[in-house]
C-alpha cells in the first residue's frame, strides 16, 4: 500500500474533490480535518468517497467518555476507515470510542507535532509522554498511535509490528516547516517503521501535487 495520506486541508468539499481527483491514484489515503469537517460535515466525506481510497478523518476528540462514545457513534455512520482521538484524554475514553467504532481503525495522538521541546515542558509533558501515551492507548484498544517521525523507531521497538504508526509533520527535504517542530523527512520516518506518513502543505500548496507526491514516494522508495 503506498504510505502517504494526503491531508485535504482546504475550505469546502468542492475544494477537497479537486485536490483529491489530482492525488488519486499518487498517494494511499485521504484525511479530512477540522477545517473541512468543521464547516461541511458530512459532505466532505461523501465529496472524496468515489476515489475509492481509505478515509481518515481527523477530529482528535478528547473528552469525558460519554460524550466520546456519543460522538464516535455518529462517526461510525459516516463510514470512515480511520478516526483519531487524544491519548491524553485517557484509557476509559479511548475504550468508550473504541465501543462506538468496533471497526473503525482508531488512532491515537501522543503529543501534536507542532510541539517543540519548550512547549512539551510548558504545557505539562514529560520527556517520556510519547512512549507512556502510546502504552496507554494500545492498552486500552487503539490500533495505533500518531507520534513524530524521531519518535517512530522507539514506538515501532517497543511496541511490535502490528501496530499503526501514523506520522505527521513529514517535510520532504528544503520543504518549509510552517507550525510543525518535530518534523522528518519521508525517508527518514519510513525506514524507522512509520505505517502513514500525514502529508499536507507539502502537497497541498505545490503547483503539481501529483508530481509532489510521486517524488516523495521515489524518495521513500530509494
Ligand atoms: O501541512 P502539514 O503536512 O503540516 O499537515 C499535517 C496534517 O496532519 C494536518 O492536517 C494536521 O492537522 C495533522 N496532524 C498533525 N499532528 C498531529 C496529528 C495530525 O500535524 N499530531
Amino acid at each position: 500500500m503506498n504510505p502517504i495520506c494526503a491531508a485535504l486541508d482546504v475550505k469546502d468539499p468542492a475544494a477537497a474533490e479537486r485536490l483529491a481527483s489530482r492525488l488519486a491514484g499518487h498517494v494511499g489515503l485521504f484525511k479530512v480535518g477540522l477545517e473541512l469537517f468543521l464547516a461541511h460535515g458530512r459532505a466532505s466525506v461523501d465529496a472524496i468517497r468515489k476515489f475509492g481510497l481509505p478515509i481518515f478523518l481527523d477530529l482528535k476528540l478528547h473528552d469525558i467518555p460519554q460524550t466520546v462514545e456519543r460522538a464516535a457513534r455518529g462517526v461510525a455512520e459516516l463510514g470512515v476507515d480511520y478516526l483519531t482521538v487524544h491519548a491524553s484524554g485517557g484509557s476509559e475514553m479511548i475504550r468508550a470510542a473504541r465501543r462506538a467504532l468496533p471497526r473503525t481503525k482508531l488512532l491515537a495522538v501522543t503529543a501534536l507535532t507542532s510541539l517543540g521541546p519548550d512547549d512539551l515542558d510548558a504545557v505539562g509533558l514529560a520527556r517520556d509522554a510519547v512512549p507512556r501515551l502510546a502504552r496507554l492507548a494500545v492498552a486500552a484498544g487503539a490500533d495505533g498511535v500518531v507520534c513524530a517521525p524521531q519518535e517512530v523507531s522507539a514506538l515501532r521497538a517497543s511496541l511490535g509490528p502490528g501496530l499503526l504508526l501514523v506520522v505527521p509533520g513529514i517535510r520532504p527535504a528544503g520543504a518549509a516547516p510552517g507550525d510543525q517542530r518535530r518534523t522528518g523527512t519521508p525517508a527518514e520516518a519510513i525506514r524507522a517503521g512509520a505505517s502513514i506518513l500525514v502529508i499536507g502543505r507539502p502537497l497541498r500548496d505545490a503547483s503539481d501535487p501529483a508530481a509532489a507526491a510521486d517524488a516523495i514516494a521515489r524518495e521513500i522508495a530509494g
